[in-house]
């Protein structure tokens, strides 16, 4: 993808609906199954899929805009050859399809700030607990945000996925603090059949816990201890702790508590795990939602940051074997010295 100009981004920003409707079209049409591969001619094209070529060449325009199409013209312009980048079906299924996680935000009240920013910025408009509540207030609430964390753990499942052979080598028990619904620990369940996880979270999350325990592979090995970080000493008896999109939440004075906690509790030669969007522009983009809905609940920090202040940090709390294991998001794994 090229970078486009200040200037250029905001035609785009301001004609961000009709780029959307280009895209889905685009997926809904399955003309990207065949861009992405590519080089495909816009004649070959047109007819394929029983599109007025004109037509398509000034649709595949809008496409190329955005920076997601490589174009080369040929003197006629049923000659032109297009190849989309690589990964757009994928991005554009993830971002915007029936599923997307944009349409989960989407049903949070963000509109309360709209158009009223300046306001909010000055403190004079913002969420009330009623609206959105952190940590959730209601069993409402809990449910409806552990459902949206739950939709959006895919990155993390998978990194645990792929390292687990490395991860429970001689581990037994996990405890995974601020799990959510348990959705992780009910996969790390799955994938690793000598592992009794445990769910760490506020009492409210107890149910939801619950219902993911009776559907997971073996909930015997599934519990829920229910507690509150900020009330009492991390529970001791583990051999490996996580925190995963929990310490984002916290100023880095919280966040600091919170790794010193565990580190406390952990068993001597314990793990312990961090994983959550560590701060990348591309990250950051990402989260755009969570940044704008935020700004109306000073509750919530809301903050990424580079991993880097994660790694430091586990070091100067005494963590030794600090490693960052690569994958769409990395997990950190640091070890108390035994
Ligand atoms: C952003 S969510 C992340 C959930 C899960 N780890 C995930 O990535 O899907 C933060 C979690 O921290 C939990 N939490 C917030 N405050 C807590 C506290 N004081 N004690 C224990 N858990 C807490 C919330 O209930 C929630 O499950």
């Amino acid at each position: 993808m090229t970078e486009v100009s200040p200037r250029a981004l905001m035609s785009l920003l301001f004609n961000g609906a009709k780029a959307v409707d280009v895209l889905t079209t685009a997926l809904d049409l399955g003309l990207l199954d065949e861009l992405e591969p590519g080089p495909v001619r816009l004649a070959d094209l047109a007819e394929r899929h029983g599109l007025k070529p004109l037509r398509l060449y000034k649709f595949l325009d809008c496409v190329e805009s955005l920076g997601l199409l490589r174009r080369e013209d040929g003197d006629d312009i049923g000659d032109t050859q297009y190849r989309a980048v690589p990964g757009l079906r994928e991005a554009v299924v993830a971002g915007l399809g029936p599923d997307a996680i944009e349409r989960d935000r989407d049903r949070y009240p963000w509109r309360l700030l709209h158009g009223r920013l300046a306001g909010s910025l000055r403190g004079e408009v913002g969420m009330t607990d009623d609206d959105f509540a952190w940590p959730p207030r209601t069993d409402e609430q809990t449910a409806s945000f552990e459902s949206s964390m739950s939709l959006g753990l895919g990155p993390v499942l998978e990194v645990f996925h792929r390292y687990a052979g490395r991860l429970w080598s001689g581990r037994t028990r996990f405890l995974d603090v601020g799990g959510g619904a348990g959705t992780l620990a009910a996969s790390v369940v799955a994938d690793v059949p000598h592992v009794h996880a445990d769910v760490y979270n506020l009492a409210a999350v107890g149910p939801l816990v619950e219902q993911t325990r009776t559907q997971c592979a073996d909930p015997a090995r599934l519990g829920f201890v229910a507690g509150d970080f900020f009330a009492e000493p991390l529970p001791g008896g583990y051999d490996t702790m996580a925190f995963v999109r929990v310490l984002h939440d916290w100023p880095a004075d919280v966040a600091r508590r919170l790794v010193e906690s565990a580190y406390a509790s952990l068993e001597p030669g314990g793990q312990l795990l961090i994983c959550e969007e560590f701060r990348t522009p591309d990250r950051l983009a990402m989260q755009f939602f969570w940044s704008y809905f935020l700004i109306g609940v000073d509750s919530c920090v809301s903050r990424l940051r580079e991993v880097s202040f994660y790694t430091t940090l586990l070091e100067k709390t005494g963590f030794d074997h600090v490693e960052v294991l690569p994958s769409a998001w990395e997990l950190v794994v640091a070890r108390r010295p035994a």
